[in-house]
């Protein structure tokens, strides 16, 4: 006897959504695994504690299977647990070596077993983009790639260099020997530039402006991306930046755009701002935050844009929590 098993999730408690969620991560288990149904002799389900709409053990009846013994129960609701999640497992007559299926927002359940996620998120600035993100890594305990902060080591370098980013040919000298990596220390992203971590230097507006400026060189976009993609396919993580869905992962499992409404977002770049002691002239700001909108979204390569499978998400008045708790939800239905 072999017991698989599996999980998936629900968008909404509705029997229609159980019972395709349910048949969908039957029928995956057993071609997953060459059965035939025949010899499943026993499926045991359980489900969260938000579903009432259907018994998933009806649902496998529905789906086929026929001749084995269903059984389904629902568990205890625990805090910050997933939402809406079933969870199966098929006691199987058979010798293999049983292949585990997760599905949907139940990938994140076992990374160690189910295929690697990668979740884009992009927006312009101050839409909320890397607060989600650094949340949603934690909560998924799976890296978070801020990919704005390469870019903002480059600007770093060319203006240490006293060299101009708006100038092409100077950025170009500039980074022609770039030595830029992404490492981790406590699941916290330091960005280091010929080894020296530049983390705490790279957040100033200056640096930001400079930062958009040269992410428009395709010699600049191509070798981070190239960083980005590499770091992607290693392992699963959230990615934040503004060409992600769009470019740099047009595959990625979860994509989302946030977005939020000019005077929100400069509201929340001058309270991080003022959190780090530093002075706002909250006009230039602005300025810098439109300019800075503009540039990347009008610029030729990858630019900052909406990729058409993405989820946009309006964040102007919802709170951290909200948002963060909109994504989840989304990532649980099908997309
Ligand atoms: O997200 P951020 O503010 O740290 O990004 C700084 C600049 O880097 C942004 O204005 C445009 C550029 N950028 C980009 O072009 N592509 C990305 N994926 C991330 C950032």
């Amino acid at each position: 006897m072999v017991v698989i098993r599996g999980a998936t999730t629900i968008a909404r408690d509705e029997a229609d959504e159980i019972r395709g969620a349910v048949k969908e991560l039957l029928e995956q288990i057993v071609q997953k695994n060459g059965l035939n149904r025949e010899e499943v002799v026993s499926i045991v389900f359980s489900s969260t504690s938000d579903i009432h709409s259907y018994y998933p053990a009806k649902a496998a009846r529905e789906a086929g299977f026929e001749s084995s013994s269903l059984f389904s129960a629902q568990e205890p609701e625990i805090e910050g647990g997933l939402k809406l999640c079933i969870r199966t497992m098929l006691f199987v007559e058979k010798n293999l070596t049983p292949k585990h299926v997760y599905l949907r927002g139940a990938k994140v359940l076992r990374k160690d077993i189910a295929e690697k996620i990668n979740v884009a998120i992009d927006g312009p600035a101050g839409s909320g983009k890397s607060t989600i993100a650094r949340l949603l890594a934690r909560d998924y305990k799976i890296l978070y790639l801020d990919t704005g902060a390469m870019y903002r080591a480059c600007a770093y370098k060319i203006l240490k260099d006293g060299l101009h980013p708006e100038i092409e040919a100077e950025a170009e000298k500039s980074l022609e020997n770039l030595d830029l990596d992404v490492v981790y220390e406590d699941d916290v992203q330091k960005t280091l530039l010929g080894g020296t971590d530049v983390s705490a230097f790279i957040r100033t507006p200056e640096i930001s402006m400079a930062a958009s400026a040269v992410s428009r060189y395709p010699f600049v976009r191509l070798r981070m991306v190239e960083k980005q993609r590499e770091i992607a396919s290693r392992q699963s993580c959230v990615l934040d930046g503004r060409d992600i869905g769009t470019f740099v992962l047009p595959n990625a499992d979860f994509k989302f755009f946030l977005t939020a409404n000019a005077d929100i977002r400069v509201q929340r770049r001058a309270k991080e701002m003022e959190e780090r002691g530093e002075k706002v002239d909250y006009e230039a700001l602005k300025q810098d935050i439109l300019r800075r909108d503009e540039q990347d979204s009008s610029r030729a390569m990858a630019p900052l844009k909406q990729a058409d499978d993405s989820i946009l998400v309006d964040t102007s008045f919802l709170s951290v929590e909200e948002v963060l708790q909109t994504i989840k939800r989304r990532m649980q239905e099908k997309i």
